[in-house]
């Protein structure tokens, strides 16, 4: 039924005012209601919504948190000491960069565009063709060791030279102590991951304008983001990007490989040349060029767009849905969309920008010193220390 009236309000919105008039009474009540006042569904607020769940062998405890934040400012998680999690996940743009893709410590090629994180901890599958990343904990060993492409470089050096790398330093072990008691303050791959990991699910976003406009405060948002909303409930955006993460990878219920879709098959001479997505995990033909659906908070400070960062404004990135009708094999992206349209949907994805979240101070670069009480003589080690930990995140 609301469907159908959203499809009465956008095409509503082209007709002259007499047309208007002639349309049933019910019809023109219920659409305008639904342009100009929020819908009245709860929504979830930062109280009401249950934190990401975590692991029963990893709790988040605040103490984690802070350890897993420092951890994911410190350029020392990278071989060459140089590159942090944070050098390409950026807190001012929803923890993503502003580059198509990026090299990593060795110069190697980056393979795909920079994800956000703003509620990644919700999410049941991980990166763009991944459905066997499904957990914060193995995520993070992907850039600190991976070799396709290799990111942070510890794929280089013996085994264990990151945990030893952290020992040696003054504040980490009474960090570990304090984050990880039961087990005795244990600097190893198994801790440093379980802590990015509590870090990361900390970072929830849920206080953008059209949050604050979907619990009740109707001009919180602009009569454009309003028809924003409703084009994007009309074209069926909402069934990908889907419930208040805007991925139907946050969906209960939803699979991982489920939260998958091919946009814009290639055409035939050029399918061998681009990235085919979940294909390549699964080799199976029908997964070829499917990724997962990108959430879509803070998207307008997160350009480029898409998996190969091609995209480099919103509104190419809503085209770049439709670009191959031809080609197409979901029956949802088998329509167009006008340049109207295109306007009133770019709106309303800037109404997701979380200013707070991307200037939470609890969220940014760690203060240097050690968070945890240590003996005076090892704070002064510590900050006499001449490693890069802590550094600031990357241009
Ligand atoms: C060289 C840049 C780079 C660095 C450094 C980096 N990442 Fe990423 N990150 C990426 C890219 C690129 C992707 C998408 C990867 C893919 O889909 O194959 C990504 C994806 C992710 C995702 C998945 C997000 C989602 O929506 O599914 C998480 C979580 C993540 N990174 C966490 C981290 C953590 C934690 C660190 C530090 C240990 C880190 N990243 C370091 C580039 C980087
Ligand atoms: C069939 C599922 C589906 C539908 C319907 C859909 N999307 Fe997407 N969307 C995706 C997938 C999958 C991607 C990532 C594709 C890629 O990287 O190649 C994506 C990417 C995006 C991006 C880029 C996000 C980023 O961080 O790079 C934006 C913006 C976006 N979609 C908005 C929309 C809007 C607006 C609509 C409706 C007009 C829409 N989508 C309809 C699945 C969908």
């Amino acid at each position: 039924m609301r469907l159908a009236i959203k499809a009465v309000c956008a095409a509503s919105r082209k007709l002259t005012w007499a047309i208007l008039a002639s349309l049933a009474l019910v019809g023109v009540v219920a659409c305008a209601s639904s342009v100009t006042k929020p819908r009245a569904e709860p929504w979830p607020t930062l109280a009401t919504l249950a934190p990401p769940r975590a692991p029963d062998n990893n709790p988040s405890t605040p103490i984690k948190v802070e350890l897993g934040r420092r951890l994911f400012y410190d350029g020392d998680l990278s071989f060459t000491g140089v590159m942090s999690c944070a050098t390409c996940h950026e807190q001012k743009r929803g923890f993503s960069d502003p580059n198509k893709t990026r090299p990593g410590v060795f110069d190697d090629p980056g393979d795909r565009n920079i994800q956000t994180l703003a509620n990644v901890g919700y999410f049941s599958s991980l990166t763009w063709g991944g459905p066997q990343v499904d957990i914060l904990e193995h995520q993070a060993l992907i850039p600190i060791e991976g070799l396709k492409p290799v990111e942070m470089g510890f794929n280089r050096g013996p085994e264990g030279a990151l945990p030893q790398r952290l020992k040696d330093q003054a504040c980490y072990p009474q960090l570990f102590a304090a984050a990880f008691p039961e087990k005795q303050g244990e600097i190893s791959m198994d801790t440093i991951t379980k802590a990015l990991a509590a870090f990361q699910r900390s970072l929830v976003s849920l206080d953008s304008p059209y949050d604050r406009y979907r619990r009740g405060d109707a001009k919180a948002i602009s009569a454009q983001a309003k028809r924003g909303e409703a084009v994007f409930e009309a074209k069926q955006c909402s069934s990908c990007h889907a419930g208040a993460h805007f991925t139907d990878a946050a969906l209960p219920g939803v699979k991982p490989a489920e939260a998958f879709h091919a946009l814009a098959p290639p055409k035939e001479g050029e399918a061998l040349k681009v990235d085919t997505g979940l294909h390549r995990i699964t080799q199976k033909v029908e997964d070829a060029y499917k990724f997962r659906t990108p959430g879509l908070r803070n998207v307008a400070v997160s350009a480029p767009y898409m998996h190969d960062g091609e995209a480099a404004t919103l509104a190419n990135a809503i085209r770049h849905h439709y670009a191959a009708a031809e080609r197409q094999m979901d029956e949802r992206l088998k329509q167009t969309v006008s340049d109207a349209d295109v306007v009133d949907l770019v709106a309303f994805l800037e109404s997701l920008t979380d200013q707070g979240f991307i200037t939470n101070p609890a969220f940014a670069l760690p203060p240097s010193g050690c968070p945890v009480p240590t003996s005076a003589e090892l704070q002064r080690e510590e900050a006499n220390s001449a490693r890069l930990h802590n550094s600031p995140p990357g241009p």
